[in-house]
């Protein structure tokens, strides 16, 4: 019979793998309300601040099934990893002034058929992208995928839609490059760039691994102009580094072909005191998210620096503002659900389904008002 599961799991870093699932339905199965773009056109959106509200609970939620999403990582994958709590599962992001739009996947798919999108960045963007693929697998799981990886690049493809969406692995943005006297991060320079051509939408992201110290740094040198150190404050690098980042985006990305993101600073959970706990008190355990619409802790330094960089550019980039929802979530965390488990505590990344579901209804809505 021809349901087949067909299953080629790369094994090493340059091989390209392809991972195919054949259909197990019958075509006549198939929903897809290729012309239903009517819950979205109806919302009244325009004008409403989605990075403020709080989460609410509600027993529609997760967006899919984990369990059903065949590709999804073992470290953001936390039922199967043992999580005994499911109540992080059934929230809902709620804007203070409106209602998200409900992810629709079909929508999604419908608008970006034909198109090619690229988040650049970190772990955070691998989370956030295995979050789409996800949630746009599950709203056509009768329709065959596949997902490749190619060194730092992967991509994940739906052929009926003829959509792709990729990810490059790039923890800077700006580049390394292996001198003489060691690796050397320089601030001002992003050849990487030439690589990000071309797409219909980009999400960017950098942040985490600027902070990385001792063997987590990546770096022996920050080279800046002609003046090599062996360190510098990590904001104020953070800065150069992004603000490079936005000159290559203000003079090499055409507005009319490409639509661009940056994913905002996501936010950890390592220190209680940010909410109220003790300072020795972690994502470990948390069960509840912080009720309201503040966090306690404040807000991130590096957040403020992403909204002056991108305020100042000449081509619109639509911020993605996740770090204040994302600081709610205190549970969202996979902790020691994660790769690691019980000797790692991970209250960097977060759990699928989970809080970068928020952030692709939050990159949905933004397209869908966007394009009304
Ligand atoms: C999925 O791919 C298989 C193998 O190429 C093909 O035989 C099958 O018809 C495809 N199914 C759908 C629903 O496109
Ligand atoms: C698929 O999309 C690409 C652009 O992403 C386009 O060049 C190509 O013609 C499309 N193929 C089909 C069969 O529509
Ligand atoms: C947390 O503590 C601060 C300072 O002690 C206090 O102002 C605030 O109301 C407290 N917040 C919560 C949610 O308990
Ligand atoms: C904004 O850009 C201008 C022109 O490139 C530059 O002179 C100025 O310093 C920038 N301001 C900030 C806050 O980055």
């Amino acid at each position: 019979m021809g349901c087949g599961f067909h299953f080629f799991l790369y094994n090493a870093a340059f091989a390209v793998a392809v991972v195919f699932i054949s259909s197990c339905l019958h075509q006549s199965n198939a929903k897809v309300h290729d012309h239903d773009h009517g819950v979205v056109a109806d919302s009244k959106l325009g004008g409403c601040d989605f990075s403020r509200g709080s989460w609410v609970f509600d027993d529609s939620y997760p967006l899919y099934d984990t369990s059903v999403c065949p590709f999804i990582e073992r470290e953001f994958d936390c039922l199967k990893n043992g999580r005994p709590d499911k109540q992080y599962l059934k929230y809902k992001w709620k804007p203070t002034a409106c209602e998200l739009p409900r992810f629709n996947g079909q929508d999604f798919l419908m608008r970006f058929r034909g198109k090619r999108i690229l988040f650049v960045g970190d772990s955070l963007s691998l989370n956030q992208w295995k979050s789409l693929t996800c949630m746009l697998h599950a709203s056509v799981p009768q329709a065959n995928f596949t997902l490749g990886r190619k060194s730092d690049l992967s991509t994940f493809t739906i052929p009926k839609y003829n959509i792709s969406v990729k990810i490059d692995r790039n923890s800077f943005l700006v580049d390394i490059v292996k001198e003489k006297i060691g690796s050397v991060l320089k601030l001002d320079s992003i050849r990487s760039g030439d690589s990000w051509i071309g797409y219909d939408l980009l999400i960017f992201n950098t942040w985490h691994w600027w902070l990385h110290k001792g063997s987590k740094q990546p770096w022996d040198y920050i080279q800046y102009g002609d003046n090599i150190q062996n360190d510098m404050d990590r904001l104020v690098a953070f800065k150069i580094g992004l603000t490079t980042w936005s000159k290559w985006v203000d003079s090499s990305v055409d507005p009319a072909l490409t639509e661009v993101f940056f994913q905002g600073i996501s936010p950890t959970h390592y220190n209680g005191e940010e909410w109220n706990e003790s300072k020795s008190e972690t994502c470990k355990g948390q069960t509840q998210p912080i009720s309201g619409s503040t966090y306690p802790g404040g807000p991130v330094p590096a957040a403020a620096i992403v909204k002056e960089v991108l305020s100042n550019m000449s081509i619109p980039v639509t911020l993605l503002d996740v770090t204040t929802l994302s600081q709610l979530r205190k549970d969202g965390h996979p902790s020691i659900y994660g790769i690691d488990g019980q000797n790692g505590n991970d209250c960097s990344h977060w759990c699928l389904a989970g809080v970068p579901d928020a952030w692709n209804e939050i990159l949905y809505a933004s397209l869908v008002t966007s394009t009304a």
